[in-house]
């Protein structure tokens, strides 16, 4: 038997202005996608953006539903239309931020854990990293290289493959 220990790493910024110029313009980008979310029944408002290889950027937005779990995280909208329209250019960065009518959201905003596995599948299917950068609507940063950093320990295709 042996016991063992994963090593997440990431950076924490204090705030918008201390994250690097690219970042910072992938953030706003997040943001205003933020602002034209579908979630009239959380009232919280996710935007994510996406730098890809070319230079590109793609955005989504959370779409809330009135059957609940018929909706979909903006993470989601944003790497499946990434995936639709460019299935030929990596995924370099995602940021994620949110939009609330109280503006009062300090912490910063993590993909949910469905989002996560998404991520994860596009990091393996472009054999690269995906940075991973994440806000409230102020305050800290949290940036990420890669996803393990946010979910060790991954079900991948290898899985699936060891079956066949
Ligand atoms: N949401 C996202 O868009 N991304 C996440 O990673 C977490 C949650 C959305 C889903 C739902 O529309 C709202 O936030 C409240 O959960």
């Amino acid at each position: 038997m042996e016991h063992k220990t994963i090593n997440i790493q990431y950076t924490e910024s204090e705030s918008f202005s201390e994250v690097p110029e690219q970042d910072q313009e992938l953030l706003s980008a997040a943001a205003k996608s933020a602002a034209s979310a579908y979630a009239p029944y959380s009232g919280f408002g996710v935007g994510a953006a996406i730098r890809l290889s070319s230079g590109r950027i793609i955005t989504g937005n959370n779409q809330e539903n009135a059957a609940y779990p018929s909706g979909l995280c903006a993470e989601r909208v944003a790497l499946f239309y990434a995936s639709a329209m460019f299935p030929d250019e990596k995924v370099e960065t995602i940021a994620v931020t949110v939009k609330t009518e109280s503006g009062r959201i300090t912490d910063p905003v993590a993909p949910c854990g469905a989002c996560r596995q998404v991520i994860a599948e596009y990091e393996n299917r472009q054999n690269k990293e995906i940075k991973i950068i994440f806000s409230g609507e102020t305050g800290r940063v949290i940036t990420m290289n890669g996803i393990q950093n946010l979910l060790p320990i991954t079900f991948n295709s290898n899985n699936l493959n060891q079956g066949k």
